[in-house]
């Protein structure tokens, strides 16, 4: 199983991408795509820029999610919504394709150093992804990244550790089944 992993977040220190690494750690006997929105750094997008033509990231960002069976995400909140990075992406990639992410199933998270652990972005991204082709099957928010989160050990807060694995597990007998 080919899984592509993100960070909705530019960050060299993202705890965005923090998550996700944890999460892959479940995944290890699989083949793992982990992309950097780094690598997909394109002009802001505005109408009359796509009239001269797409960016070749735009085109790189929706080949990887082809080529992947299912997606593994974070995205970072920024004045409760997308960051302006990955809202860059998404938005070059919706005009080449409204359905982004290609019917893929997708494991959704979110955290932040505060205690809605990115909620915001949650709540927006898990109601409207799927117009744009996710198969959302878990979401998953981590909230007081600082406090609950060990950049060794991972999640350390019991409760929420628990929660998550259970819903990679979920994740997985829905994937495989
Ligand atoms: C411009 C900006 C706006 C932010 N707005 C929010 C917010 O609305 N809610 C929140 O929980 N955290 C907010 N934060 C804090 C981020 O959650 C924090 O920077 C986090 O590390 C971002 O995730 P990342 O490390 O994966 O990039 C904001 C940070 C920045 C720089």
């Amino acid at each position: 199983m080919k899984i592509l992993a993100f960070a909705g977040s530019t960050s060299s220190t993202s705890i965005n991408r923090e998550l996700v690494k944890f999460v892959l750690k479940d995944f290890q006997n699989e083949e793992i795509n982990l992309i950097d929105l780094n690598d997909f750094d394109m002009p802001v997008f505005s109408v009359d820029r796509e009239k001269k033509g797409f960016p070749d990231q735009a085109h790189h960002f929706l080949k990887v999610i082809e080529d992947c069976d299912v997606i593994i995400c974070s995205l970072a909140e920024h004045n409760r919504s997308y960051s302006a990075a990955f809202k860059n992406v998404f938005d070059w990639a919706s005009r080449i394709n409204v359905k982004v992410f290609q019917n893929k199933p997708m494991f959704l998270m979110s955290t932040s150093p505060g205690g809605y652990g990115g909620g915001n972005v949650m709540n927006t991204a898990k109601t409207f992804f799927p117009q744009f082709g996710a198969d959302v099957k878990e979401t998953f928010s981590l909230s007081k990244f600082y406090e609950n989160f060990d950049l060794e050990a991972g999640v350390i807060e019991p409760e929420m550790l628990k929660d998550l694995k259970d819903k990679i597990l979920n994740f997985k007998n829905q994937i495989t089944n």
